[in-house]
């Protein structure tokens, strides 16, 4: 790898150079633990000859992340797509309803909302935060189809709170369940206290690429006890208890290899953080000079896990559009890549369904151009960032060039 060697635009690999990294740089996470204590772990599992249900490891790990969260209850489920479901399903909601939800997020988000028979009512987010306001979300409430709207689902996109406060006080005006999709914010804090304290409840993700991860996996977090019954009685399948009702059951159980691969991911989601802190400062210090370019950075004050390194690509001033400059970044064996688009409000089924929303929510089409997410997790060193921020500056000197060469 020498970022060195690109002296002229031909060199990119996209304009037939060879690329800077001989193996793709992958954008998520790839926090893997070593084999040896992966195989100590599991040796139990083999020796119990019991694998999935709630077993010793699961409990082991739902007892962790209740310490992690400081919340009364941590309902493990197969992963975050099921818990937003179960959640959607258990809260009180009726088909029909409507909830209010950013478009700006990953489908699962609404697909969960779907699944339980709710209807969505897609709200735009602020352009700062990327996660939506009580400002942005208010004037859905005397919108056109504010008359059955009876929930606010919110997303702690990027790890960052939304708007809880004023959204909390805008569900309470109104009489509204609030919730949130937390699948970001595993391990970080609002005002010092961490997700999962928040509304009803929240849902996190244990996805491999994340932070936190157990292969798959989620979990559903919550203060509220029937809740928690509620789920535990869902995931189940066959239901736990005959304690609480539940409308149907659902598998949403969590495996005890998923547990034994959560609880390693736990011993090393410190340390896992902060490197991914010092990659996020090293790419924000190499790009910190190079104009267009805006990272989201995470609050201050707040503990974060720095999970993913997003930065928005602002054409005028960076001189290429992001979707140029991730073809270029790939060429180079760099996995950047956009989010979220379109955003939900303009994917299938719902772009039919709610014409209405579709020239609506203009901030999330926006960000939708211009997100980028670059590499960061376990194989990403200081010399991959330097080369990657070398490679950056180096498109944005050439940027006229190599936009009339791209287009050719
Ligand atoms: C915002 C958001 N919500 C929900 C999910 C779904 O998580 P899972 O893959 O655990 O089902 C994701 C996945 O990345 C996500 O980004």
């Amino acid at each position: 790898m020498n970022a060195k060697s690109k002296c002229k635009p031909a060199d990119l690999a996209i304009l037939g150079g060879e690329a800077l990294f001989a193996q793709k740089l992958p954008a998520g996470q790839v926090n893997i633990p070593e084999w040896e204590r992966f195989e100590k772990i599991s040796t139990g599992i083999f020796e119990r000859k019991y694998y999935s249900n709630h077993g010793p490891l699961a409990q082991e790990f739902e007892e962790r992340l209740i310490a992690l969260f400081g919340t009364k209850h941590a309902c493990t489920v197969t992963n975050a797509t099921i818990g937003l479901a179960l959640a959607s399903k258990i809260s009180g909601l009726k088909p029909g309803d409507r909830v209010i939800v950013p478009a700006f997020t990953f489908a699962a988000t609404v697909q969960a909302l779907t699944w339980a028979g709710l209807i969505p009512v897609f709200c735009d987010v602020d352009p700062l935060t990327h996660t939506m306001t009580a400002q942005t979300a208010a004037p859905l409430l005397n919108g056109p189809d504010s008359r059955e709207i009876r929930a606010i689902l919110g997303v702690h996109l990027w790890g960052n709170a939304c708007d809880i406060e004023s959204l909390d006080a805008l569900a309470r005006e109104h009489g509204l369940l609030l919730f949130f999709d937390a699948a970001h914010a595993v391990g970080c804090t609002h005002k010092g206290i961490s997700f999962g304290n928040f509304g009803a409840c929240e849902v996190f993700s244990f996805h491999a690429a994340h932070a936190l991860n157990s292969t798959e996996g989620g979990c559903v977090a919550t203060n509220d006890d029937e809740l928690a019954e509620r789920v535990r009685n869902i995931r189940s399948s066959y239901g736990r208890h005959a304690t609480v009702p539940i409308p149907v059951n659902a598998n949403g159980r969590f495996s005890e290899m998923q547990a034994a691969f959560g609880l390693l991911s736990l011993e090393d989601f410190p340390e896992n953080c902060a490197r991914n802190a010092r990659r996020f400062h090293a790419y924000a210090d190499g790009l910190k000079a190079v104009p267009g370019l805006r990272f989201l950075q995470a609050s201050p004050g707040e503990r974060h896990n720095h999970q993913y390194v997003i930065l928005e690509v602002d054409e005028k001033d960076f001189g290429l559009c992001r979707d140029d400059l991730a073809r270029i970044l790939n060429a180079e064996n760099v996995s950047a890549r956009g989010h979220f688009m379109p955003g939900m409000h303009r994917c299938p089924p719902y772009r039919d369904r709610f014409p209405q929303y579709v020239h609506a929510l203009p901030v999330t089409d926006r960000l939708c151009e211009r997100v980028m997410q670059l590499p960061s997790g376990q194989i990403v060193t200081d010399e991959h960032i330097a080369g990657i921020c070398a490679l950056v500056r180096f498109v944005h000197e050439h940027a006229e060039e190599l936009s009339k060469a791209l287009q050719a």
